[in-house]
């Protein structure tokens, strides 16, 4: 990424109409991985073509896998089997994707050949460790640095076994790490969630013929067997969806229809959060789109009011606080977070992220050790910071509907890791947002 783009976002305005979101990063991910390993042709429609995803993409072509596309979302991978792939030619570079480096830390971690995984300087300062650990206690060997970041060295050849593993850490890039290192072990995996996380891994295991059992917090797999391929539909992301239910939340006038959004249940904390805080969002057409639940959202303006998010609610809505703090900076009174730690170790440290850029614009913003507490107030104007981080830059973005002037936000072109053409979506719908670039 050469080029620095800042947001300057005019103050006000409000959102209609209707659009369809780019598709689900996570479910993304996973359809090429597990493509990759499938025996036969998996025909992917909805691919998210953003850089995240793209990493893994590219990550496997080099591993040998014949990929076409991706062409409008559409991307056909030609599985290679359990066993069919190949030794990279050099390091695995994967950007800013978390859900790249941990996924594939598993899935290589019992190959024949040894890999290295790499990224961004975001991505190189993110905690591994948290995969590596249970690995080697699977049998894997994985080279950190002596702070448990990238680059990962995995050697190979390694014999896995199972084992039943409880995770501090509510975690679906751990757990689907496990898991996808469990395919290759000897035995049994099991890992056990200290709450519920997000399961496409599962679903599109079991879409690909594999046998996953659920028994409780606790999710079983055997290794040794094989994936079939399938043709997958991957939703629009409803943590994309998430800026404009907030942004026709927050925005009096507002009423906007999202397409075809995932509504897996372990996805909509969002939607919860936001009704606790008096939102209006309507859920319909629900219907089943290759395993995963899918629907059309509606949402009207409503005045929103301060509420104690539900600890159980944080890791159903993990990747959506970023959006939320801007609720939370429009509702009446306070909104308290707690339980929420691990927005410290995001893309940026999302809770300190947040809270800067908000008490920039002048909003009561605290943050706490696993959380933060916000007062809703008036929203000034000023020039904020993404971080980096995409989800920073898109939440200071949908704030300006609510701002008593201009809001500019420095260092967006991250925001093509999750969501690229947010931007001009979300002008028309009704943001005016103008992208500057700077060579
Ligand atoms: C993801 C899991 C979550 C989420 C990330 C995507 C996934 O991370 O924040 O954006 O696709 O499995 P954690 O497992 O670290 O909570």
């Amino acid at each position: 990424m050469s080029q620095r783009i800042d947001f300057i976002v005019s103050p006000g305005g409000r959102l209609q109409g209707q659009a369809r979101v780019p598709g689900d990063k996570s479910i993304s991910h996973r359809a090429i991985m597990l493509g990759a390993i499938a025996e036969g042709t998996t025909r992917v429609q909805g691919f998210l073509e953003a850089e995240d995803a793209l990493a893994t993409l590219a990550a496997f072509r080099r591993m040998g896998v014949r990929i076409d596309g991706p062409d409008g979302g559409r991307v056909t991978v030609h599985g290679v089997g359990m066993g069919g792939l190949q030794a990279p030619d050099g390091p695995l570079y994967l950007g800013n994707s978390g859900t790249s480096m941990r996924l594939l830390c598993g899935l290589l971690a019992g190959q024949p050949f040894d890999s290295v995984l790499t990224g961004d300087e975001s991505l190189s300062r993110r905690p591994m460790r948290r995969v590596t650990e249970p690995l080697e206690r699977m049998g894997a060997k994985i080279d950190t640095t002596p702070d448990g970041t990238a680059p990962l060295h995995i050697h190979g050849g390694r014999r896995l076994h199972g084992i039943h593993y409880d995770m501090p850490v509510a975690s679906a890039q751990v757990k689907s790490a496990l898991l996808l290192a469990g395919l290759y072990a000897e035995g049994e995996t099991c890992v056990a969630e200290p709450a519920p996380t997000r399961d496409h891994t599962e679903r599109m295991l079991q879409g690909l013929g594999y046998e996953v059992r659920r028994a409780g917090n606790r999710i079983c797999l055997h290794g040794g067997g094989r994936l079939t391929a399938a043709d997958l539909d991957v939703p629009a992301d409803i943590s994309s969806a998430a800026f404009f239910l907030v942004g026709a939340s927050i925005a009096p006038g507002s009423e906007l229809v999202l397409e075809h959004v995932g509504i897996n249940p372990t996805r909509t904390g969002v939607i919860d959060i936001l009704r606790l805080m008096g939102a209006k969002i309507e859920v319909y057409n629900p219907r089943m789109v290759g395993g995963e639940p899918v629907a059309d959202l509606r949402v009207v303006s409503r005045p929103l009011k301060g509420v104690h998010i539900p600890e159980k609610l944080v890791p159903l809505a993990i990747d959506e606080f970023p959006v939320l703090f801007v609720a939370a900076a429009c509702a009446e009174g306070e909104t308290v977070l707690t339980g929420a730690a691990e927005l410290r170790v995001k893309e940026s440290d999302r809770i300190q992220s947040m809270a800067d850029g908000l008490r920039i614009l002048g909003i009561d913003a605290r943050p706490t050790a696993d959380g933060m507490i916000v007062r809703g107030g008036r929203i000034g104007s000023g020039r904020v910071r993404s971080h980096g981080d995409h989800r920073i830059a898109m939440a200071f973005a949908i704030a300006a509907l609510r701002a008593e002037g201009p809001i500019e936000i420095e260092d967006c072109a991250n925001v093509n890791t999750s969501f690229p053409g947010f931007a001009d979506l979300a002008a028309r719908l009704g943001l005016g947002v103008e992208v500057v670039s700077h060579d």
